[in-house]
């Protein structure tokens, strides 16, 4: 039979990573599909530039349009990121009756309804595995392979570079803005890096994950996002002493009230698995009623982890392209007549613990005045340190492991800490889970 025809958009890390996968497994993937895969034509922003990939035999073009009209692909396989070309591009490769795979979380988790629903009258498939974690098949494994679960909570370290940049950080002492660069040179990092230090990046796959979780429509504007550009050496050493390890998280948890949708920096137990995933390497851990929890762990980010999500998913779709199209596994997993309005909380609403860091004048009755102010809130203190400044300074920093407690009670008692007078300075504080399995 002849090889199936795919059009790929975008001849960079993640493109190019994708056809060398192509070319290198061309055996073992047609034997696996029943049918051999070519990329028959393919876009470039500058089709001259040197590239990681051989291109011999590709059509090449720098109007993207073109691979988008050209009726002997198939598929077309959006690599270019971003949300507004790349969406004009997709719905018109659906209106074109082709089948699309992209990598774009950004696209998917702002546009993904509209995209959806016109794929849905078109009666073609869109898959987008590699736009969340990288390499591990973890929409698939959510999607899929837990269908028969009512998932419970997720949580994940879901931005490569932001894991990267804190592991490094930690382990080797070096400043934020020289791992950043690294992670920029290797192709970890969003185009624009502010994406991936300020979490919006990890926010855009949170929001694809619940709502393949929870059968919920996309909402990348409800989710509570704070990034890991403020989180100092100090935090990182203090919370280590405590037992803790500070990720950059993506949790978001179904409860009496409506559904949790928050990525910010978060202290984890050292001892939980999740905790020593380092570098660029990214984990989810879902909670499902039936299954308990599970743990998929893998890189992130990079050319070819990426590649094997896309290549992962062309194989798919042709795999199911002879199937029923009323009958293919939902593009959110659940039939799109059956989505739910469960709502989404505001931060304020939702039950956490913290990590509080405090800095304050060694008086007298500081520490008094402080934990009064936290029981007069009914926030309950876990453990303590005080740590004395150097000789001649009459400061001290305190900090504070909590239980849980409603957010909008934290914020109450924060702002109150922040009026005393014998507070000045610092006043931090960053989220703690312990992702226990009940
Ligand atoms: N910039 C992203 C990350 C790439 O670092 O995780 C993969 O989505």
């Amino acid at each position: 039979m002849e090889a199936l025809k795919v059009g790929l958009l975008g001849l960079g890390t993640v493109g190019g990573g994708t056809v060398n996968v192509l070319q290198r497994n061309a055996d073992e993937i047609s034997r696996r599909a029943g049918r051999g895969i070519i990329v028959s034509h393919a876009s470039a922003r500058d089709i001259n530039k040197p590239r990681i990939c051989q291109t011999d035999g590709i059509k090449l073009t720098e109007d993207p349009m073109e691979v988008v009209s050209d009726p002997e692909v198939s598929i077309l396989v959006e690599l270019i990121g971003g949300d507004t070309l790349a969406r004009e591009l997709v719905l018109k490769a659906i209106a074109n009756g082709k089948h699309v795979v992209t990598a774009n979380k950004a696209l998917i988790a702002k546009h993904g309804n509209e995209i959806f629903s016109a794929a849905q009258k078109k009666g073609v498939m869109v898959v987008f595995e590699a736009a969340v974690a990288g390499g591990i098949p973890i929409i698939k494994a959510i999607r899929e392979g837990l269908a028969g679960n009512k998932i419970e909570w997720l949580a994940g370290i879901i931005n490569g570079t932001g894991n990267f940049i804190l592991t490094e950080m930690r382990d080797k002492q070096r400043d934020f803005d020289s791992v950043l660069a690294e992670a920029q040179r290797l192709g970890y990092a969003e185009a624009d890096p502010t994406f991936d230090v300020e979490g919006i990046d990890a926010a855009h796959k949170l929001t694809i994950l619940a709502s393949i979780a929870f059968g919920i429509p996309l909402q990348f504007e409800k989710v509570y996002t704070e990034g890991i550009s403020k989180i100092t050496r100090e935090d990182v050493d203090f919370a280590s002493e405590l037992g803790y390890s500070i990720k950059h998280l993506g949790v978001t948890r179904r409860t009496e009230a409506g559904i949790e949708l928050r990525v910010h920096p978060t202290l984890i137990p050292k001892r939980h698995l999740i905790a020593n995933v380092d570098g660029v390497m990214n984990a989810v851990l879902v909670k499902g009623d039936a299954v308990g929890p599970t743990l998929y762990y893998g890189a992130g980010a990079g050319a070819e982890p990426t590649a094997s999500a896309v290549v992962g998913d062309i194989v798919d779709v042709l795999r199911v392209l002879t199937s029923d199209p009323e009958n293919r596994v939902p593009h959110l997993a659940f039939q799109p007549d059956s989505l739910s309005n469960t709502p989404i909380l505001p931060i304020e609403e939702i039950e956490i613990a913290y990590y509080l860091r405090i800095s304050a004048s060694d008086q007298t009755g500081v520490l008094a005045d402080i934990t009064s102010i936290l029981a007069d809130n009914g926030i309950n203190i876990d453990s303590m340190l005080q740590k004395e400044h150097s000789a001649g300074e009459d400061k001290s920093t305190i900090i504070i492991i909590t239980h849980t407690t409603i957010e909008k009670n934290m914020n109450v008692a924060l702002e109150k800490i922040h009026s005393l007078d014998v507070v000045d300075g610092d006043l931090v504080r960053i989220r703690l889970e312990h992702l226990d399995a009940d």
